[in-house]
């Protein structure tokens, strides 16, 4: 499953990100890459706790909290905290599968870090396409190889398990941010099915409105979500 969620965030937020993070502090990429993706990894991030990149996150998590279609593709049990990640001209990332599990710090103590199941993968875009060349996400799935390259403000939500890679920058620079999402609903196809049932039932209702058999699909729908997810 590969969607995308136009207009994540306003221009004016999209605006504060990127004046927020041309006054930030970038290291080398490597730092949350697994041993393996570390050999192809060529870019530049945020660090993970700097309070730059909390609070940017933050802004990120209340979008994702009101959007509708992220909701309803997601039904995230978890969100990792969004991380902020640079291509400059020549960086690239070549072709990996990202980390099933990442693990979260906690904010205050010494608990144990928060275990987080990397089941859908998130990159929203924060330069617009056109200032720079190159930058491409390349997701390779059973449909075959998608080229995603999205407005600012865009986010793409694709499933971890597919392979990926980020083409070489060849003018410009291409910022965004990324992050993983633990769904309640671990099965992709199970996942995927919720999805298209409630857009179909969204769609009954706007045509027909809360008719009995509109409410009976939405209370089928929710009875599926209860016998699958975990909460
Ligand atoms: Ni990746």
């Amino acid at each position: 499953m590969m969607i995308r969620i136009p207009g994540l965030l306003s221009a004016e937020q999209v605006a504060h990100m990127r004046g927020v993070l041309s006054d930030t502090d970038w290291v080398d990429g490597k730092v949350t890459a697994g041993a393996q993706s570390a050999q192809t990894k060529h870019n530049l991030q945020v660090p993970e706790y700097a309070p730059a990149a909390r609070a940017l996150g933050e802004i990120i998590l209340g979008a994702l909290g009101r959007n509708e279609r992220f909701t309803s593709a997601a039904l995230a049990l978890r969100v990792f905290p969004p991380l902020f990640n640079r291509y400059d001209r020549g960086m690239n990332f070549g072709a990996h599968i990202d980390n099933s599990i990442r693990f979260v710090k906690p904010s205050l103590g010494t608990g144990a870090p928060i275990r987080v199941r990397t089941d859908m993968s998130a990159t929203l875009f924060l330069t617009e396409p056109e200032d720079y060349d190159g930058g491409e996400l390349v997701i390779e799935d059973t449909y075959g190889t998608h080229n995603v390259k999205l407005p600012a403000g865009d986010l793409v939500l694709y499933s971890a398990t597919s392979r990926h890679h980020v083409t070489p920058v060849t003018r410009g620079s291409r910022w965004a941010s990324f992050f993983w999402i633990q769904s309640m609903i671990r099965d992709e196809a199970a996942r995927t099915t919720l999805f298209e049932l409630d857009n179909a039932i969204q769609g009954l209702r706007g045509k027909l409105g809360d008719n009995d058999e509109v409410v009976a699909l939405t209370g089928l729908y929710h009875n599926l979500v209860r016998r699958w997810a975990d909460a």
